[in-house]
């Protein structure tokens, strides 16, 4: 068999270390701040390795000749003093930069920030409400996070179901969501810019279909979103989109499923007032298109086995009806 070099695996490794969910991407504070220790880590961590290879290597070499002498003992001395002083030194240096990295995220993110997110993890999907968006009214979307630029955020962080663990790799690191317990995650978006968020502990058959789309923006165009987040559902424009309103309110759809400004309000489902704004569907399985909307409806078990989405039945003709009226909740 042959042996990949060491070199050409840690490549392959930190090949996947790109992207929109990636933990060298550098979207916030924590991620800043993880990215600079991993670096300062690797390079003490990998200077001590080529130190023990280095002196290993010179101990047999030396060893017949000097052993035994005073020359040789006087070897020994140094290289232990010379040892245990570089030891120190590098721990030293490790510990310093952990504080002084866990010393900047505090000092930068107050523990009250001015704006708090909800996110309530399901099996298998992420429902999100903006407590202080505007008072008095409450934002509630799903599997799509906006956040402000250089705005510090308190996500609070809930489980439905089972032991969850929300992860957005490029702005922090990872919390978990577990039942009858809520957690906290102070978050620092530093960049704008297009993020993904998966769930990182296993929570049954389709965890790895539990992604987030996130979008860290600058203040004014999350103020829009915000605003155009909190208005109810656009009303049917066409006499298709119509139909489709008419069979959503009238079928299951709307025993799971809320969309403001309509009868719809259950909570069991994600909420669909803005669905088709959203980058994707079925937290992150499939891009947001007219297409993938009509096969979700169609078969969600065979897009998404195991999900809570049931087969409704629609013909054809019902389906575009639907999808038509889906595809106007801009
Ligand atoms: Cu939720 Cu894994």
């Amino acid at each position: 068999m042959t042996r990949l070099p060491a070199g050409l695996c840690l490549a392959g490794l930190l090949a996947g270390c790109g992207g929109t969910q990636s933990m060298t991407g550098g979207g916030g504070l924590q991620g800043e701040q993880f990215n600079r220790l991993f670096t300062l880590f690797m390079g003490i961590t990998g200077f001590f390795y080529v130190l023990v290879i280095v002196g290993m290597l010179a101990g047999i070499a030396i060893r017949g000749r000097a052993a035994g002498t005073e020359r040789g003992e006087r070897l020994a001395r140094t290289a232990l003093l010379g040892w245990i002083a570089a030891v120190v030194l590098g721990l030293t240096v490790l510990t310093v930069g952990s504080y002084a990295s866990e010393r900047r995220v505090s000092a930068a993110i107050p523990a009250r920030p001015p704006l708090e997110v909800q996110i309530t993890a399901n099996q298998w999907w992420w429902d999100i409400t903006y407590k202080n968006a505007v008072p008095a009214n409450e934002l509630r979307t799903a599997n799509e996070l906006h956040l402000p630029v250089g705005v510090p955020v308190k996500v609070t962080l809930k489980s439905n179901d089972v032991i969850h663990s929300f992860w957005i790799p490029s702005l922090a690191g990872k919390q978990d969501l577990i039942p009858g317990r809520v957690n906290d995650l102070l978050l620092l978006p530093t960049r704008t810019g297009q993020f993904r968020g998966q769930c990182a502990e296993f929570c049954g058959t389709q965890h790895a279909h539990m992604a987030l789309d996130v979008t860290v923006e600058p203040v004014a165009s999350f103020r829009r979103w915000q605003q155009a987040q909190l208005a109810p559902a656009a009303p049917p424009s066409t006499p298709l989109a119509q139909a489709g309103h008419d069979l959503v309110m009238s079928q299951q759809c709307a025993s799971c499923h809320a969309i403001a400004g309509t009868p719809a309000s259950a909570r069991f489902g994600p909420d669909l007032t803005h669905l088709a704004s959203r980058r994707s569907i079925a937290a992150g399985t499939l891009p947001m298109t007219r297409g993938h909307l009509y096969a979700w409806i169609a078969d969600p078990q065979g897009v998404k086995p195991g999900n809570n989405m049931p087969y409704i039945g629609f013909d054809s003709a019902k389906l575009h009806a639907v999808v038509a009226y889906l595809q106007g909740l801009k």
